[in-house]
């Protein structure tokens, strides 16, 4: 099966787009892998494509232990002198009921460290969450030049 989908979007403010497919622990480490690809191409310095690259891990991790599978879609962007990326992390899970109490540190529902939001929010520049409950999850971080 196709793991990956790209587009490309050749209209104004050039924009590429991959979606990655986060169902295993294979999966994390193309996501990964794909973050890192794409930072290293940017000329991001290695001290932030780790920074982005734990907060992947985490982010896609949740994926899978809270919610079974989702994906993961990364967007860059080059418009007027800005230039970045966007990582989308959407599932359609069990959701989150209280957004405030798990994006605390130290809350887990899984009896973890319940580390994983809290740090991906300090790792990255801007970090967004949306979370309906029954109906899922969507998390999205981005990071600019
Ligand atoms: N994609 C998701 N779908 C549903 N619930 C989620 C999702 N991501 C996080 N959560 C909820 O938010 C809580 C906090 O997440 P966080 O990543 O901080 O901790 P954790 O996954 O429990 O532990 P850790 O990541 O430290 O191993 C989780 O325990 C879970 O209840
Ligand atoms: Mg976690």
């Amino acid at each position: 099966m196709e793991k990956y989908q790209d587009s490309r979007d050749s209209g104004q403010g050039q924009s590429v787009s991959t979606t990655i497919f986060v169902a295993s622990y294979e999966d994390v480490i193309v996501a990964r892998q794909k973050v890192r690809e794409l930072m290293n191409e940017m000329k991001f310095s290695l001290l932030d494509q780790t920074r982005v690259v734990t907060a992947v891990s985490e982010l896609s991790r949740n994926i899978i232990v809270h919610a079974g599978k989702g994906e993961m879609t990364i967007i860059k962007y080059d418009e007027s002198g800005r230039r970045g990326f966007r990582c989308i992390f959407e599932d359609k899970g069990p959701g989150i009921a209280d957004i405030d109490l798990a994006m605390r540190e130290g809350y887990s529902t899984t009896n973890s460290l319940g580390l994983g939001l809290s740090g991906s929010k300090k790792l990255c520049k801007n970090f967004s969450i949306q979370s309906t409950r029954g109906k899922g999850t969507r998390i999205e971080i981005a990071e600019w030049k």
